[in-house]
């Protein structure tokens, strides 16, 4: 089997973060969203790997590179304008036509296991096996509605859901998605929606199966799920220490210090990645933040927040809480109340915060 990735579309939803980049590279317990996913892939044995991309292309060609860093090989294919998912998908008719693959959406984190989405498609014998989870908010969802063990309604954001399963961003099809794809017309917002397709192969009288996963997922649609993806994902990680911490400094549980990394008279709570390179010196941080590489954060207390590669902090006293400082930002503080919510782009300057 193959692997799709779709990581076309504007991302307007996680602005300002996605004005300098895909959303697919904002890094989740300092690693990219992407990566997850392609690890994922190889984990269950896709080795061949296309990714749609839009105007952001050269990104993808320059991190993602041919895949070997992955141990896999990846092809990348141009979807001209983000008209839908399914469009996204028919993009890549050539590359896929006689396959059996499996699609991921680009921004999707999933801990269910491809290889038992894969095992159970070939199990039986389905030209199209979709992964459901129950959600508190169907409508930003695609919804499945079940009858009898069979799927007998497909709604992408329905206004009164008809259920709560929600449609994961993980799916196995056969060529005949292609087809069904051509059939369908745009929805009411404009796109060519997967969800319609989908429904179309159950009209044409095509088996269609699902899962429904138990295990943890986030689309990270939102700077919200963002952070809630870092939380999720500190909390499962295990410990490990490679750079230098003083003798004035305490680490809690679950903390990941990477190489070169320098701890200095601080306290690191529980759940916290601080990256290679970086300097943290008489501050506070965590629970469940991540500090990127190369970021310096001096006099600081920051909790549950995200801080990308090469940003610099300081002087932030007063907590700096549910926060996300875009690559290279620079934060100076001296407010007497804490921060929280603050999210700040790329290479942006707050002074006296
Ligand atoms: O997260 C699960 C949901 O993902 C499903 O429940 C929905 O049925 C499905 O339609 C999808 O909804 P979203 O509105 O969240 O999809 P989004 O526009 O965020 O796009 C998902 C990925 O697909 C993202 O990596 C961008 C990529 N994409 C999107 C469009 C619109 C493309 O590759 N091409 C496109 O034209």
């Amino acid at each position: 089997m193959k692997g799709l990735i779709l990581c076309g579309g504007r991302g307007t939803r996680l602005r300002p973060f996605t004005y300098s980049g895909a959303k697919h590279f904002l890094p989740v317990a300092n690693k990219p969203v992407i990566y997850y996913i392609i690890e994922a892939l190889r984990r269950a044995s896709i080795e061949d790997i296309c990714v749609v991309v839009g105007d952001r292309e050269q990104e993808f060609r320059s991190k993602l590179g041919d895949g070997s860093k992955w141990g896999v090989s990846i092809a990348y294919i141009r979807q001209h304008s983000p008209l839908g998912l399914a469009h996204g998908v028919l993009a890549a008719e050539e590359a896929l036509r006689d396959e059996t693959f499996v699609t991921v959406l680009g921004d999707n984190l999933i801990m269910h296991s491809i290889g038992d989405l894969m095992r159970h498609h070939t199990g039986t014998g389905a030209e199209g096996t979709i992964l459901l989870s129950p959600v508190s908010d169907p409508r930003r969802f695609g919804i499945a509605v079940l009858e009898n063990g069979r799927i007998t309604g497909l709604v992408e954001k329905p206004e009164k859901p008809a259920s709560n399963n929600a449609i994961v961003g993980m799916y196995v099809f056969s060529g005949a998605i292609f087809d069904a794809i051509k059939r369908i017309k745009p929805s009411a917002r404009g796109e060519f929606e997967l969800t319609d397709a989908i429904m179309e192969m159950i009209r044409e009288g095509y088996l269609v199966g699902y899962r429904v996963t138990e295990e943890w997922w986030s689309d990270v649609g939102y700077p919200e799920d963002l952070l809630a993806a870092n939380r999720r994902i500190l909390k499962e990680t295990k410990g490990s220490i490679q750079g230098i911490i003083d003798s004035n400094s305490i680490l809690g549980k679950k903390v990941v210090i990477e190489k070169d990394a320098h701890i200095e008279n601080s306290v690191i709570e529980d759940c916290v990645v601080i990256g290679s390179k970086a300097l943290v010196k008489n501050s506070r941080i965590g629970p469940y933040t991540s500090i990127g590489d190369g970021s310096r954060v001096t006099n600081a207390a920051i909790k549950n927040s995200i801080i990308m590669e090469n940003c610099v902090l300081e002087e932030m006293h007063r907590c700096l809480d549910m926060s996300i400082i875009g690559e290279g930002s620079v934060v100076i503080g001296n407010s007497e109340t804490e921060t929280s919510g603050l999210w700040i782009g790329r290479d942006s300057i707050i002074r006296s915060l």
